[in-house]
Formats: C-alpha cells, structure tokens, sequence
C-alpha cells in the first residue's frame, strides 16, 4: 500500500515512524513543508491552501491513503481536505480523543500549537481536559534550540496530572525535558502512536520511503536522520 503522510515540517516523522515500526512492508512518501513552518499561528485560509497543495502533490504520487501527520491541520482543514479529493484521508487528532473518551484520567493536559488550542477541538470533544498553547516550542525543536526554562513554565501548574496530550506531532521530540517537569505516573500521549495502533491496514508491499521537503539544508537532514532509521530517498521539491 503507498501512503502520503504530511506535515509543516519533521514533527510528522515521528508519525512515520511509527507506521514503519507496525507496517514495514509499505511504501511511504512525507511531504514536510519546511519552507512554511510554522503552521501553528497561520490561518484557516492559509493552511488551507498549503494543504490543498500537498493533497494534489499525493494525487500525482498516487497514495491510497493520506495521513494529516498535523495536529494544527488536522483540527483546522479535515472535513475541507475530504472534501476535496478522492483518496481516504486520516487525521491525528480523532483517534486520541476516541482513546480519551474510553480512559478515565481525571485530570489531562493538552499542550498544542496556537491554532489546534483555538480548534478547541479537545475541549469540545473531553470534558476534564485543560487546553495550553505552546506557541515556541515547533520553532525550538526544528532549530535545535531547546530552551529547558520555556518547557518548564508551561508545566508548573500541571505536575501532577495523569496525562498530557502532545497535541503536536513534533512534541514526541520533547519526551525526555517535559518528563523532568511532572510526575513520574503522568502519561505522555503520542497522537502517531495512538493513530497507528488504532489502525488495521495491509502489510504487503515491498519498503520503500521516498521523504519531500519544501526546504532543505544540513540541519533539517541531521534531525531526519536523528528519527528516521530505516533507509530513504530524500528529494527537494522544488528541484523536481
Ligand atoms: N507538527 C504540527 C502539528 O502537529 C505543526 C506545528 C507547526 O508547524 O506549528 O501541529
């Protein structure tokens, strides 16, 4: 089966990689928009757009499946991307609020770019849930600038909750600092990993991963191959 998978920038390889660890035996193309992140304070209109185009980009690669590896999109555009194409398309974010829905966490914390936050997508679906904009963490993460003392404040407040939705698909990146700041019981939710293991697809073609960015340089090629093992062909969009 070949599957696209999409996101503003690397925080959807950590999507991607989980597929590859349940379904090797796919063929997978990534489309990361690192000419346009941040998505996480753009507007509708202007995600819409971005997305449309990387829609359109899947059709001539003929996937069979998209995946919205975006929270930002995935609360914004999903029902508009449906609409617009053919293909069965998959978001980040409803296999998670399905997970929430069936747990019984007394107190959950959604940390998530400015725009998933204003989604209210998690409110109006959980009703326990306390909603927290992380507006500096995407850029810290793809810049390689993490900066402990930001993280920290976020979490003050939220030491000793059950769980914490990582309500970014770049957030996964974070695990090791977010886990000094709360409880050693606080669960980490990693959206890609909920969506993979809530998934049945089919296993039976010969690997291959083909990974597209709207920008390239050696720092984006280093953090690529910090998350992705497996072999790949890397390719600059605007070079094709
Ligand atoms: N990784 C994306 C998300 O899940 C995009 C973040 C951004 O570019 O701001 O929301």
């Amino acid at each position: 089966m070949r599957i696209g998978l999409f996101d503003s920038g690397i925080g959807g390889l950590n999507v991607l990689k989980e597929f590859i660890k349940k379904y090797p035996n796919n063929e997978y193309i990534y489309y990361g928009d690192t000419k346009n992140v941040p998505y996480g304070d753009k507007d509708k209109d202007e995600l819409l757009k971005l997305s449309t185009n990387i829609i359109r980009f899947f059709e001539r690669k003929h996937v069979s499946l998209i995946i919205i590896a975006c929270g930002t999109v995935s609360s914004n555009c999903y029902l508009e991307l449906q609409k617009l194409t053919k293909i069965k398309i998959i978001d980040i974010i409803t296999p998670t609020i399905n997970y929430l829905k069936k747990s019984n966490f007394n107190k959950v914390l959604l940390l998530g770019t400015k725009r998933t936050v204003e989604s209210h997508i998690f409110k109006n679906n959980i009703n326990n849930i306390v909603e927290v904009k992380t507006p500096e963490f995407v850029l810290m993460i793809e810049n390689n600038s993490i900066d402990s003392k930001v993280i920290e404040n976020y979490l003050v407040n939220y030491r000793d909750y059950d769980a914490i939705v990582l309500g970014c698909t770049h957030y996964p990146l974070l695990t090791s600092e977010i886990k000094k700041y709360v409880s050693s019981n606080t669960l980490l939710i990693d959206m890609g990993y909920v969506l993979v293991n809530n998934l049945d697809i089919t296993n039976n073609s010969n690997y291959k991963l083909e990974l597209y960015f709207s920008k390239l340089n050696d720092e984006i090629e280093n953090n690529i191959k910090k998350i992705i093992k497996s072999d790949y062909v890397i390719y600059n969009v605007n070079d094709l």
